[in-house]
């Protein structure tokens, strides 16, 4: 018999959001499906990027460049670092593992919120760290004191979705500075800004602004959301230069391919893509929040490309209602918020698709 680690046993696999071809099968609809439950970026991919694509079709027969150093050079150039600052990932996932292939050994302790973005919870089950879970407090918001009290000399890393997922809420700059005041020094706190480039306003720290300050963080970022290119798989990290040589030194020679190097440079380059996502996110979450809470329903306020909605005892009626008529949004059962339910930004027409049926479903329901 061959014998696996033991610790993976009860690995249960990250439950990723369905695509739209497993829903059209699944459900049997035939129509056009609203995807509000992944939080993908509903402008579609930049036309800058859709037009490389074409072009290098003629080129994927050539490994990319090993070193991607002018995809490095773009990302410094942006964040004022120097490219051997710079991680590249398969999406921001990889940089993620990253961190566990270098830091983390059985045993060693990682802290993250809960909930929180599954996926530091599943590297660390995979590369057996013992995980600590602290609940969000009271207004379901990272719990700093908490984490704080649960560092140990065995703790390596401590997660910080920020914006956080699945809430979409933020601390302010002076928790933040409190917060890394006090993290021990040999401990690496992985400032997760998926949705950073949906935070508004000045009150809101950057990751940057830490690291440039000289605190042991790894700010890890996507080109999934806020450039809309979730299918090719493009994420980095920042970091000091001593963590960035550790990290670049487990990854795979040509982990990023061809097409996601090339397209990544162009994306950046792209501002124009970038401000109308912006935009549409900002304009949208204002509406969407407005909205549903003229309806009675709290909304929490976010600074991502979604937003937390208690529905209340209405929640699992407008879930599956949607459903039904192939309009898709993320319960949070799973996490523990059975009344909640998550909703990610789409276009301006399709919002208020979703409120007006979100509407309609309401006033079947009590008749
Ligand atoms: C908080 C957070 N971090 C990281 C990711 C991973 O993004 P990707 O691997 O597409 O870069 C996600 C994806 O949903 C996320 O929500």
């Amino acid at each position: 018999m061959i014998k696996f680690k033991t610790h993976l046993k009860s690995l249960v696999p990250y439950p990723p959001g369905k695509t739209v071809d497993e829903l059209k099968r699944e459900l049997g609809i035939k129509g056009k499906i609203y995807k509000f439950n992944s939080n993908e970026n509903p402008l579609g991919p930049p036309d800058s990027v859709k037009k490389l694509i074409k072009d290098l079709a003629e080129s994927v027969h050539l490994y990319p460049e090993a070193s991607y150093i002018e995809l490095k050079k773009k990302i410094a150039e942006l964040w004022n670092v120097s490219p051997e600052q710079v991680v590249l990932g398969n999406g921001s996932d990889e940089v993620l593992e990253f961190v566990f292939k270098a830091l983390i050994n059985p045993g060693d302790e990682i802290i993250v919120s809960q909930p929180s973005f599954l996926m530091y919870e599943k590297f660390g089950e995979i590369y057996g760290a013992t995980i600590k879970k602290i609940p969000l407090n009271e207004k379901l918001v990272h719990d700093f004191n908490e984490i704080l009290n649960n560092i140990t000399s065995n703790t390596k890393a401590i997660f910080i979705d920020h914006p956080h997922n699945p809430t979409g809420q933020v601390l302010s700059r002076k928790e933040w500075e409190a917060f890394l005041n006090a993290v021990p020094e040999g401990v690496l706190v992985v400032i997760d800004e998926a949705y950073g480039d949906f935070i508004e306003g000045q009150d809101v720290p950057l990751g940057i602004e830490f690291l440039k300050k000289g605190y042991a963080v790894l700010i890890v970022r996507t080109l999934s959301k806020s450039y809309g290119l979730a299918g090719l798989r493009i994420g980095y990290g920042i970091t000091h230069l001593e963590v960035a040589k550790i990290l670049d030194s487990v990854r795979q020679p040509f982990n990023l391919n061809l097409i996601a190097y090339k397209a990544g440079i162009t994306a950046l380059e792209d501002r124009d893509y970038l401000k109308k996502s912006q935009k549409l996110v900002f304009e949208g979450r204002k509406y969407l929040s407005s909205e549903l809470e003229k309806m009675g329903f709290k909304v929490l306020p976010s600074q991502a490309n979604f937003i937390m909605v208690n529905f209340g005892d209405k929640a699992k009626l407008i879930y599956e209602e949607l459903l039904k008529r192939g309009i898709l949004v993320r319960p949070l059962g799973a996490y523990g918020f059975n009344s909640y339910l998550r909703i990610s930004i789409g276009l301006p027409e399709e919002n208020v698709y979703l409120i007006n049926n979100i509407d309609e479903i309401l006033q079947r329901g009590e008749k």
